[in-house]
């Protein structure tokens, strides 16, 4: 059976105090989640130790929002996968597109920031996504493959088991607006079958693939119904405590 994963994504929210009472309040309900269901959050890189301190080794995990593709140097502003690793995380998103589309990041960045992490020991998070114009131009397929192949370029079947790809269609993140079930499951399916070219059926079976926009306790359990939807990406509902749990619960349920 495939793990289920819920990610929280804080973004660029949350002051010290609020990421400390943020990660209290999600590990003091995370033991009532069943244990099939994997739980990591994401605070902005200068919170990482204080809401490490909160988790210490327990249930919910600790993520990155980003990372840099080299290992240390004049690169100034920037947090290598070593450093990550040194400060507890486990995760790491690559290639959310809040960074290819405002910060300029293209598919070169993402697979060499995707490859650093691999390297270091972090377990990556691969986002993909298509505009609204890519899809009502049509687009949606050709461009999620694009990020599929290009995002894994190099990456050898070994690793693809610390792999997680994360469909966020980009007009569905912090918009409000959900593709349907049917829409995630179509580009989900589509994403298995481009793993399964690339890597075979085995590999392709056991990745764990999330969708992200706008989920919410509300359209949780429905998106997770599909076949091949086996988690979450979450970001405004996981700056609450009680909405990012009720998405972990409607994944586990999902599991049952
Ligand atoms: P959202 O963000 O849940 O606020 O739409 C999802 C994401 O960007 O990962």
């Amino acid at each position: 059976m495939r793990v289920r994963f819920v990610a929280g994504n804080w973004k660029m929210n949350t002051n010290r105090a609020q990421a400390r009472a943020l990660a209290e309040a999600i590990v003091a309900g995370a033991g009532a989640i069943p244990e099939t269901v994997r739980l990591a959050i994401m605070p902005p890189f200068v919170y990482l130790e204080a809401v490490r301190e909160v988790l210490g080794n327990g249930r919910v995990a600790l993520g990155a929002q980003d990372v840099y593709s080299e290992p240390e140097g004049a690169y100034t502003g920037e947090v290598s996968a070593a450093m990550l690793v040194d400060v507890g995380c486990r995760y790491v998103i690559v290639g959310h597109s809040e960074r290819r589309h405002i910060l300029k990041e293209d598919d070169a960045l993402v697979n060499r920031k995707l490859r650093a992490a691999l390297a270091a020991g972090l377990d990556p998070i691969l986002c993909i996504g298509e505009t609204l114009d890519e899809r009502e131009r049509g687009l949606t397929l050709s461009v999620c493959e694009r990020h599929v192949r290009s995002g894994l370029s190099g990456v050898g079947p070994d690793q693809m088991a610390r792999v997680t790809i994360a469909y966020e269609p980009v007009w569905a993140i912090g918009t409000g607006r959900t593709a349907t079930p049917e829409q995630a499951q179509e580009v989900h399916a589509e994403v298995r079958s481009i793993l399964r070219t690339i890597y075979g059926q085995p590999i392709a079976s056991a990745v764990c693939i999330q969708y992200g926009g706008s989920v919410k306790p509300e359209n949780a359990g429905e998106l997770m119904s599909q076949p091949d939807v086996d988690g979450a990406l979450v970001g405004g509902a996981s700056l609450k405590a009680d909405s990012f749990l009720a998405i972990a619960r409607a994944a586990s349920r999902r599991s049952a």
